[in-house]
């Protein structure tokens, strides 16, 4: 395919999004056709679950349920936007992807490992992001730019889970050193930024 995938991982609050922003704003300026998405969500059918998945109201949802609708939602998405935008030629950046199935349902609901390979190779069509950033921070820190009030049914989980989530991340990353590049959530806005372009240039797919 032609394009490039780049996704975004990390637990809640740790400024993933803000650097999604940031990157997309350098590579348009850069002359690069940009689809800037997110998951759970991106096309109307994927939005839909994601308001499922979101809702407080269902806290009597199993983890088995939500496997399944974070990969129906995932599915809906990589076929209808992302692999048509990379077939294009486009960049497409993802405010998450795949890699918080196997955090979230895999290392921190326990999920079996092998049905959630299978179900992701399914979902996604077998696409593999060409990149990955994990921004790590301390749960604590996350945590703390978050609302409580405001918080959704899987931010407000305990701290004992999102601990999980985010030692599952980094697990995860030690199985293709190419593809996962984990940053240090604590250093500045810029720093960071940069240290993504950076990466990005050392895989040889910007001028
Ligand atoms: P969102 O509000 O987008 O959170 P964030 O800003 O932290 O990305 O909500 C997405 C939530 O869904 C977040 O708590 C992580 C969770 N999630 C999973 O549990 N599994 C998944 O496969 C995905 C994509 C997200």
């Amino acid at each position: 395919m032609a394009g490039f995938f780049i996704t975004f991982e990390g637990v809640e609050g740790c400024g993933k999004t803000t650097q999604a922003k940031l990157l997309r704003e350098y590579l348009i300026k850069e002359g690069y056709q940009v689809l800037l998405t997110r998951e759970p969500g991106g096309p109307g059918i994927s939005e839909k679950i994601r308001n499922i998945l979101l809702d407080k109201g269902n806290s009597e949802m199993l983890p088995e349920t939500e496997l399944l609708l974070y990969m129906a939602s995932r599915s809906q998405h990589t076929g209808q936007w992302i692999i048509p935008a990379l077939q294009k030629g486009e960049i497409v950046i993802s405010d998450r992807y795949y890699d918080s199935s196997l955090a979230y349902q895999g290392a921190a609901r326990k999920i079996n490992r092998n049905i959630i390979d299978i179900i992701i190779r399914y979902a996604t069509f077998g696409l593999v992001p060409d990149i990955t950033f994990i921004i790590d921070i301390p749960v604590e820190i996350g945590l703390s730019r978050i609302t409580a009030n405001l918080a959704d049914r899987l931010e407000s989980e305990t701290m004992a889970f999102h601990e999980k989530v985010r030692q599952g991340f980094l697990d995860i990353a030690r199985e293709d050193e190419k593809r996962y590049i984990i940053i240090d959530g604590r250093k500045d806005i810029d720093e960071i930024h940069e240290q993504i372009i950076h990466s990005i240039k050392l895989q040889g797919r910007l001028q």
